[in-house]
Order: C-alpha cells, then sequence, then structure tokens
C-alpha cells in the first residue's frame, strides 16, 4: 500500500518539485558506464543501476530514480515500476541490517511465521520498521528462491536458511557482535564477507 502510495506521487509531481539525480561518487559512475556498455538498449540496465543508486542513498529515494532515469535516457517512473517490483530495491529506510522473511508456502507451511515472530519480538519492530538504534529492520516478503531450505531469510544479501530460534538467537548474537559485511556491491561487483564460518548459502548442502 506504502507503494502504491508513492508510485502516485512520482506520477503526478509537477516538474518543478522534480528532485536533482543523486550524485553518486566516481567510481560508481564508471562501473554504471561499464555495465550500459553490455546491453544492445540502455534501458536494460536498468536493474544494476538501482542497484548502484542503492549502495549510495541506502533506499530507493527519488533522487535515485531520476539519477537511473538520466543515466538510462528513460522516464524516471519507468524505473520507480521496475523498483517497486522487485522487493531487494527498498523503497524506505532500513536498519543497518535488514531482514527479509520468506513467507511464500514452503517456508509458510515450515515456520515461516515463527521466524517473523521471532525478529518481531527480538527487536519490538512491526514488518517495514526499524529499531530506535537503526540497527536492525524486518519485513515479509515472497519467495526467495530457497524453499529446499525452508524456513528462511535474508539479511542485506546473505540467506540464512533452515531456521529455528536456537539458530537465529546465534545469528543475531553473532550479527551484533561481530557487525559482518552483507552486502553485495554492484560497484565492486562482490559479495561481502558474510559470518564467519557460516555458508553464505546452505542450498548447495541441502
Ligand atoms: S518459499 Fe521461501 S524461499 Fe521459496
Amino acid at each position: 500500500m506504502t507503494d502504491n502510495v508513492q508510485v502516485f506521487h512520482i506520477n503526478t509531481r509537477s516538474s518543478s518539485a522534480k528532485a536533482e539525480p543523486v550524485k553518486v561518487s566516481p567510481e560508481a559512475q564508471k562501473r554504471a558506464e561499464e555495465i550500459i556498455k553490455q546491453y544492445p538498449q540502455r534501458r536494460s540496465a536498468v536493474m544494476p543501476l538501482l542497484y548502484i543508486a542503492q549502495e549510495h542513498t541506502k533506499y530507493i529515494t527519488q533522487s535515485a530514480v531520476e539519477w537511473v532515469a538520466a543515466q538510462l535516457e528513460m522516464p524516471p517512473v519507468q524505473v520507480w515500476e521496475v523498483a517497486t517490483f522487485y522487493t531487494m530495491y527498498y523503497k524506505k529506510p532500513v536498519g543497518q541490517y535488514h531482514v527479509q522473511v520468506c513467507r511464500t508456502l514452503p517456508c509458510a507451511l515450515r515456520g515461516a511465521r515463527k521466524v517473523s515472530e521471532y525478529f518481531h519480538k527480538k527487536f519490538g519492530v512491526q514488518p517495514g520498521e526499524v529499531t530506535k538504534d537503526g540497527m536492525w529492520s524486518f519485513e515479509e516478503v515472497e519467495c526467495l528462491g530457497s524453499c529446499g531450505t525452508a524456513p528462511m531469510c535474508q539479511i542485506n544479501d546473505v540467506f540464512f536458511e533452515n531456521l529455528t530460534d536456537e539458530k537465529l538467537d546465534q545469528i543475531v548474537a553473532r550479527i551484533e557482535k561481530e557487525k559482518p559485511d552483507l552486502r553485495y556491491s554492484t560497484v565492486k561487483d562482490e559479495l561481502g564477507a558474510g559470518l564467519a564460518g557460516c555458508p553464505k548459502s546452505e542450498i548447495m548442502n541441502s
């Protein structure tokens, strides 16, 4: 519902209220230009460029949309349509660690509700909210493609699977202590180091 409100807002925003495109780093600008060259049509690079913008703005702001649209010579509303379709693009501020709990049928049958309740009780936030210290946020999303290791969640860009309350306790405690890099950088084209000793996905072991 919130996303629909924002889409309406962008669709109807007058040109005088238009946001300035975000200024990304020279490194990110260079990477964007490299990516655009890989496609026969500029607009086909919309998804990796949204990632680059999100790395700078932390979530998809109107300035981020304007930057992507300017690079790809396409209407901002079409960029926004892509951003709102995929849950890996955050449409509002998130915590340093953003948890996405899969709630689709295979995960639901294997305890997704309990996983959501765990985060709700642990952090005292509802889906879509950020903890006061800015460290955690969580939301429920549809299938993340790891149904064989349900129930699962994604924290930033790393999967955590076959979840139980005990396992979640360990994961959360370690993240709070170790502050690992769980992000994927499109600019560097690499996933962060993850949680030391934990697989970045258990799919291959299941
Ligand atoms: S249903 Fe949860 S990952 Fe597919």
